[in-house]
């Protein structure tokens, strides 16, 4: 509680981070009373309060962003908010080893525990550990009835619902398969799904991912499964849990038949009996290990036979007859052959290190990413030293490169012995390396601290950011204009002809017109062709008109992304409407900037940033050429206009009995409604559910129509 009183401007780098660990282990707290105990111990306004400040010192520190941060939970479960399930069987977990000596041991003792000479009579199964989610699918009478995720062994989350999008999985078993079964194994997210999921969270200015584990179960913990669909689940089964009926007496066997049942059983799996033929498997599967869309971290050995398996039995957490060969980490030695500076489209200076092309777990890895200033010297988001010494890395230096998640490489240490004579400290432009212009550290005003990115200043000058904005502008959740790709856009920015080339978002849309007055055509330039130069021009006419929500995202506003740019479309309705605002809003005070602040999901930094794009007259100068060009469609029109709540506003508070907050937000919006979180002469309705406080005060006060949920319900669903 130390610094809660103190203002958001007004706390130092150390105070924020404590208050947003603070903050962190508050809202939890809240949110577990709110959603599992249903008994909430603050009001809404207060409860809104804490997640503002957390909103608001986040903007402030960026770098501070916890991993738990509330801010990161949007749409996704708290603790505490699926049924829980009781497996009929607990799940275990397997032991590891390390070193072929280690799966020596481990063969030996099995032959000693069922007191059988070792005379490579018993067979193991050999398959590879996924690297993913473990999963407990049930089945009665051949009907998909539950699923299940391991949580602590003995009691697991209910995901059903999530998991029936998972095309893989059926959802019903063939008639000769007994009446109970457990199906068990891994969920996971393929590589190629993971990068592309990223880039296009990338092309949308949102923060990436950091493996394709975690976004897995982070796609699985959604109350919307319509969001786990569009993540592209997948699953192998491996095991079971209660079963009715046994249908084969071996590990194989039953694979064979989880396969015949329509699951996806890990072709890699082998039926080996000699330790060498077990670790000539393990080295076989190491080697094809970056080749796999999915990520594995070592290979499980099971006894073969089941009666032995039961014979073999358990220790207290995991089974005497299966362990789990693991990878070494991957890392390794390479050389840091230069530091290059990439400029992003809102001027942040990423520092990249050119290597000296080396395989790691059978990648060639030829960059790796230097994050920032600070990170280069050693020094980590808090301020704190990191890597082992903390040394700096410096240009000719031999470093330790891992590849973090099997897919983003990282430096991890500096082989300090290895560092050339006369390597000196790498200097950090102070001047963007694209357009000159200075680049800055941003000092936070009252703390004095520095901002951990360093940005070029040159906003349209800079030719990295215009650039950089256009490949935004038609990227998939913007224009989405096919046949614009990276390469085309490098192409037409860098064109010095002026009938031929696209400097800035509204030249795509005059193209075609200057094209026609031009003698060099681009029908006779390499790589384009008469077929594909008319397929653009008709790709791009065909975005003249366009949803507002994805004319805002594509302006490049930044902290605008994709969410808050439907939420701006929907609550302004036109294009029109919404810029007026944002004009009347430059003062930062007064009722247009307090509507906008007043819209939920929108903060006081987001707020700021989109009043400060409208009132630079550069900014306004490219759309006003824009508008000549492109029509943005009223949101209002997009609304189902037959529905009773279309183009209302409302506010939910109280804590919901009849859904989730999230889930009745998601509802309200289907059905064109727009939800604040604060209650307004504008406000239409106030939905309220028990120990709702200073929201329901002010709705009455207002004159706002106040209703239950079950009042609610009956409204949407007529
Ligand atoms: S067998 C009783 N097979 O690894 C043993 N587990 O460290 C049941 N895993 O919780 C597990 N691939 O999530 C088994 N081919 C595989 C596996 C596998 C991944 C995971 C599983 C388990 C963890 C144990």
């Amino acid at each position: 509680m130390a610094y809660a009183s103190i203002a958001v401007s007004e706390l130092s780098e150390d105070q924020a981070k404590a208050e947003l660990a603070r903050l962190a282990s508050e809202i939890a707290h809240h949110d577990a009373l709110y959603h599992a105990k249903d008994a909430p111990e603050i009001s809404d306004a207060d409860y809104d309060a804490l997640k503002r400040r957390n909103d608001a010192i986040e903007a402030q520190f960026p770098q501070l962003l916890r991993t738990d941060s509330p801010s990161q939970r949007v749409g996704a479960a708290p603790a505490g908010i699926f049924s829980q399930v009781t497996h009929a069987r607990p799940m275990l977990s397997l032991d590891n080893t390390f070193s072929d000596e280690d799966v020596s041991d481990f063969v030996a003792s099995v032959y000693r525990f069922l007191g059988v000479i070792p005379d490579n009579s018993i067979a193991f199964t050999a398959e590879p550990k996924i690297d993913g989610l473990s999963m407990s699918i049930r089945y009665e009478n051949r009907k998909l009835v539950t699923a299940a995720t391991r949580g602590d062994g003995t009691t697991g989350e209910n995901v059903t619902a999530n998991i029936l999008t998972i095309k893989e999985i059926p959802t019903e078993l063939p008639s000769d398969a007994p009446d109970v079964v457990e199906v068990r194994g891994e969920v996971y997210m393929a590589k190629s799904d993971f990068l592309a999921l990223n880039a296009e969270m990338e092309a949308q200015g949102k923060q990436t991912y950091v493996n394709p584990r975690n976004t897995a179960a982070g796609s699985l913990r959604q109350l919307d499964p319509k969001v786990t669909a569009s993540r592209k689940l997948k699953f192998f089964a491996y095991a079971w849990g209660e079963m009715a009926d046994m249908p084969a007496d071996s590990q194989w066997g039953m694979v064979e038949v989880f396969k015949r049942w329509g699951f996806p059983v890990n072709p890699l799996t082998r039926r080996l009996t000699s330790v060498e033929d077990i670790i000539s498997h393990y080295r076989e599967i190491g080697l094809q290990r970056a080749d796999l869309d999915y990520d594995i971290d070592g290979v499980v050995y099971k006894v073969d036979r089941l009666d032995l398996q039961a014979r073999l039995g358990f220790r207290s957490r995991s089974p005497r007859w299966a362990t789990a060969h693991k990878f070494p980490a991957e890392q390794a030695f390479t050389k840091v052959e230069a530091i290059d500076i990439q400029v992003g489209r809102t001027g942040a200076l990423t520092p990249v290190a050119r290597l000296e092309p080396i395989t790691v777990g059978g990648v060639v890895v030829t960059n790796a990413t230097l994050h920032n200033a600070d990170y280069i010297e050693g020094i980590g988001n808090g301020g704190e030293r990191i890597r082992p010494e903390g040394h700096d890395i410096r240009i000719g230096d031999t470093v330790i490169v891992q590849r973090a998640g099997d897919v983003i490489p990282q430096v991890l240490d500096v082989v300090l012995e290895k560092r050339p004579e006369g390597a000196v400290k790498y200097e950090f432009p102070k001047a963007c390396p694209v357009c000159g212009s200075h680049a800055v550290r941003e000092k936070n005003e009252k703390t004095g601290k520095l901002d951990s990115v360093t940005r070029c200043t040159g906003g349209f000058v800079c030719s990295a950011q215009a650039k950089e904005h256009i490949k935004h502008f038609v990227s998939r959740n913007a224009f989405d204009i096919e046949g614009l790709g990276t390469k085309q856009v490098d192409f037409f920015f860098e064109s010095t002809d002026e009938l031929m080339n696209i400097r800035t978002a509204p030249d795509i849309f005059t193209l075609k017109q200057r094209q026609e007055r031009s003698l060099a055509k681009l029908e006779n330039i390499d790589g384009f062709g008469r077929v594909s130069v008319r397929k653009l021009f008709d790709a791009i006419d065909a975005r003249r008109e366009i949803a507002l929500n994805r004319f805002i995202f594509a302006l490049g506003i930044r902290h605008v992304g994709e969410t808050t740019a439907k939420l701006l479309a929907r609550s302004y309705g036109s294009y029109n409407a919404f810029a007026t605002a944002m004009q009347e809003a430059a003062p930062k005070f007064g009722e247009a900037w307090n509507e906008l602040n007043s819209i939920d999901g929108i903060g006081e930094v987001v707020a700021a940033s989109i009043v400060e794009f409208f009132n630079e007259p550069r900014n306004m100068d490219v759309v006003s050429r824009l508008l000549q060009e492109v029509t943005p469609l009223d949101a209002e029109a997009l609304a189902a206009s037959n529905s009773p709540v279309a183009g209302k506003t409302v506010v939910f508070t109280g804590s919901l009995e009849r859904f989730t907050r999230d889930e009745a937000k998601a509802r309200a919006e289907s059905l064109g409604a727009k939800v604040a979180g604060s209650v307004s002469k504008k406000t239409d309705y106030l939905v309220a559910g028990p120990g709702a406080g200073s929201k329901l005060d002010k709705a009455r006060e207002v004159g706002v129509t106040v209703m239950t949920e079950d009042e609610w319900l009956a409204l949407i669903e007529g």
